[in-house]
């Protein structure tokens, strides 16, 4: 039953904004975007991981009279707190030791625009007291100036964390929380809004096949079901990811219910396939597992490829004469430096290579893949965890356990 619109005014918006779904707590959030949308009120977004807040917060943007201008997307929680106040309202020349010239913050870069607070939660207390500055009166002091500047620029924070109680445990300042919920657009994790996951998979399985050139005939409605019965922690994230690495992997046939089944237990108890399952496997344990390690992989390189979208997004925002080669951006936290940017991404697709697949076991696979990344970061082997996405002790346990070495 839809509450707030007629089913052709649903499509319409959903197309609007490219936020798909038709249940109740996405047509609430739609009904929100469609009447904040066009003002300069600030908005709060909450919601899990992987629900689709910063696709809210673009819809806002882009339905706005400020469209034209930069959107700005900073991730509040991967800025180290001895910078954040430098990174958002940028600094004076000799402001501290390393400040060579004045520094533009992102408020600035994102004037007439709209900034995204991502994470809000994780901003530093004495952080907090300046955002609430310029929420009120639409200006801050650079670090190390006594000029107050003013820009235009339209606030949307979200959160994954529960602000509420961050403001009773103290992390959170009242006051600005309270300046912020004034409107809230809660997201609605995947779990309650399962009625949405056909039109979510079929969207993601073709946008798949087209970006691939591969051909996708459809999903049976079994498979609908069996997706229906997952938990989907890691939410519409989760589906997407899912839905790409089944298209990719099977490519060809109607995806039925037994394959989601088997990928889905199967991301379930990644290290055992678990012998109990009332699906038959036709593959063996090793071909399975090898399916399974190259489906992180390709979760591995679309987080990448994400990582590399966001970065460009907010570093696009920047005049060109400002973008130094040294400058911090907040996303280099998790990408590998120097040149490394591209290549996990590059020695995954080598390793894709069905010729040279279809000769390892899943174990290769992986030892080939820490070697390739090994070499690309002469054996620094904190860099090659962290483009890896893995504790540096797993990856010493590894090295040793695939007797990998400088030789090889
Ligand atoms: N309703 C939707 N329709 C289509 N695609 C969606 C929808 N919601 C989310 N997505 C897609 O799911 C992915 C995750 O969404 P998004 O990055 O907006 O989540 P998030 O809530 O910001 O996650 P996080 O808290 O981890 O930052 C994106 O690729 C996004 O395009
Ligand atoms: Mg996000």
């Amino acid at each position: 039953m839809n509450m707030y619109f007629e089913d052709n005014q649903v499509d319409a918006l959903q197309k609007r904004f490219g936020i798909l779904g038709r249940s109740e707590g996405v047509q609430s959030m739609l009904a929100t975007i469609e009447q904040v949308a066009p003002t300069d009120i600030s908005v709060l977004i909450s919601g899990d991981s992987g629900s689709g807040k910063e696709l809210v917060a673009a819809a806002l943007h882009k339905h706005s009279r400020r469209s034209h201008k930069p959107f700005v997307i900073v991730n509040c929680g991967a800025i180290p707190a001895g910078i954040i106040e430098s990174e958002l309202f940028g600094h004076k020349k000799g402001a501290f030791t390393g400040a060579q010239s004045d520094r533009k913050g992102y408020f600035q870069s994102a004037d007439g625009g709209t900034i995204f607070l991502d994470e809000i939660g994780e901003t530093p207390l004495e952080t907090q007291v300046k955002l609430l500055r310029v929420l009120e009166q639409g200006s801050f002091l650079p670090v190390g100036s006594s000029t107050p500047l003013k820009v235009d620029v339209r606030i949307v924070a979200a959160s994954n964390r529960n602000l509420e109680r961050e403001v009773d445990t103290g992390a959170f300042r009242k006051d600005l929380f309270y300046r912020l919920k004034a409107i809230t657009i809660n997201v609605p994790s995947l779990s309650e809004r399962k009625e949405d996951i056909p039109i979510l998979a079929n969207k993601f399985a073709h946008d798949c096949a087209i970006r691939n050139q591969i051909i996708f005939k459809g999903f049976s409605d079994g498979a609908f079901q069996v997706m229906s019965q997952h938990r989907w922690p890691g939410n519409i994230r989760e589906l997407k990811n899912f839905i790409e690495s089944l298209v990719i992997l099977e490519k060809g046939g109607v995806i039925k219910t037994d394959v989601v089944y088997r990928y889905l237990n199967a991301e379930a108890s990644p290290t055992e396939l678990n012998p109990l399952l009332p699906v038959k496997l036709d593959r063996s344990v090793d071909q399975a597992e090898r399916e399974l390690i190259l489906q992180q992989l390709f979760m591995l390189r679309r987080e990448i490829a994400e990582m590399k979208e966001l970065m460009g997004q907010a570093v696009q925002q920047r005049p060109l004469g400002d973008a130094r080669t040294d400058e911090y951006h907040p996303a280099m936290e998790v990408l590998p430096d120097e040149n490394g940017r591209d290549i996990i991404d590059e020695d995954i697709t080598a390793i894709l290579n069905p010729q040279l697949l279809g000769n390892l076991t899943a174990a290769q696979v992986e030892k080939e893949l820490i070697l390739r990344s090994l070499q690309r970061f002469k054996f620094n082997k904190r860099k090659t965890a962290q483009a890896l996405k893995m504790a540096e002790r797993t990856l010493y346990r590894k090295i040793k356990e695939y007797g990998i070495s400088k030789e090889h």
